[in-house]
């Protein structure tokens, strides 16, 4: 690209042109996040997916998500900036394998985090995020037998906070695993006031100090609620971004890895998306998200009785 190309306007002409809406996740870069037309957590921009009139999604975020909004808007030309922007918790639960532990527990109800393939999806039962994941839970009958997938983590902390035994599948986000607990205590020690939210991707060490626990959006809620002037962010630093925008009064400190700074917890594969490669994605409406029609609608009815259910 010529570097002298001016990317935000290049950007503006072409979205109108094509009739294109770009969807943003909290964890894209800054100039990412300001030139979306919408910024939400997993829940909102499947919302946004499934509603929107454009004629084709831009979708800056990881490659499940925009999965997703190729699921419920089939009919729609859906691109990514990076193919490669996967996850980790899609790729610790490989579809194979999922199926066989699937059909070993025939008992058991399927409810997998939207952070998984489409074919994981396939497999499922009810898609969550993290700001459905416990109302969902809680809505099943009590004795009902769930297996959980792929977050381990946060299938233990919902498993925990709800009081049921669900059987988990051992997945993680790399991200939110580098937390460092040692590394956090002296933190909060140096800011005694300071309330801390977590997302429940982290470890359970990490969430044990949280005094607010959720998904992007509530903690970003959160953060602009709290009468404290200093807020510590356990998880992808990115959003800081926002709360910054939203609370200019206040400091935001991203939680700590075992190096004492939080710049090792950025995700790797949300970084993979740049405004260069957003420019190029919206002017050669590639690379694009393509599935497979049987995939498609299988992995279609686990995410619709998800948004029925948090509707
Ligand atoms: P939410 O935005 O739904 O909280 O998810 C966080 C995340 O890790 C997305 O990959
Ligand atoms: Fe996946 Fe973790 Fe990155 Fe979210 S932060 S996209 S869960 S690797």
């Amino acid at each position: 690209v010529d570097p002298t190309l001016d990317l935000v306007a290049e950007i503006q002409r072409l979205r109108k042109e094509k009739n294109a809406v770009i969807l943003a996740h909290y964890y894209q870069a800054p100039e990412i996040q300001d030139i979306a037309d919408f910024v939400g957590d997993s829940l909102d921009l499947s919302r946004k997916a499934a509603e929107t009139d454009a004629d084709m999604i831009v979708f800056c975020g990881v490659r499940f998500m925009a999965e997703v909004a190729k699921i419920l808007s089939p009919q729609k030309k859906v691109v990514l900036p990076d193919l490669a922007a996967g996850c980790s918790l899609e790729d610790s639960c490989p579809p194979d394998e999922f199926e066989k532990f699937v059909k070993a527990h025939p008992d058991h109800m399927v409810l997998s985090y939207i952070n998984c393939s489409a074919a994981v999806k396939a497999l499922t039962d009810i898609i969550v995020t993290s700001s459905n994941a416990e109302h969902i839970v809680s809505s099943l009958p009590a004795d009902q037998k769930v297996i959980f997938a792929p977050d381990r983590h946060l299938g233990g902390y919902l498993s925990r906070k709800l009081g049921r035994d669900m059987l988990l599948w051992q997945g993680t986000c790399i991200v939110h695993e580098l937390f460092s607990e040692k590394e956090l205590i002296k933190l909060k020690a140096k800011h005694p006031n300071a309330p801390v939210a977590a997302h429940p991707e982290c470890p359970d060490n990490i969430v044990q100090h949280a005094d607010h626990v959720g998904s992007t959006s509530s903690i970003l809620k959160f953060a602009s609620e709290t009468e404290s002037d200093t807020v510590i962010v356990a998880t992808e630093p990115h959003i800081i971004h926002q709360m910054e925008k939203a609370s200019p009064e206040k400091t935001f400190i991203g939680a700590p890895g075992a190096d004492g700074n939080c710049s090792c917890n950025t995700c790797p594969f949300m970084a993979l998306n740049t405004m260069e490669k957003l420019y190029l994605c919206l002017r050669d409406e590639g690379p694009e998200i393509e599935l497979d029609e049987e995939t498609r609608e299988a992995a279609e009815k686990p995410l619709r009785k998800m948004l029925e259910l948090s509707a």
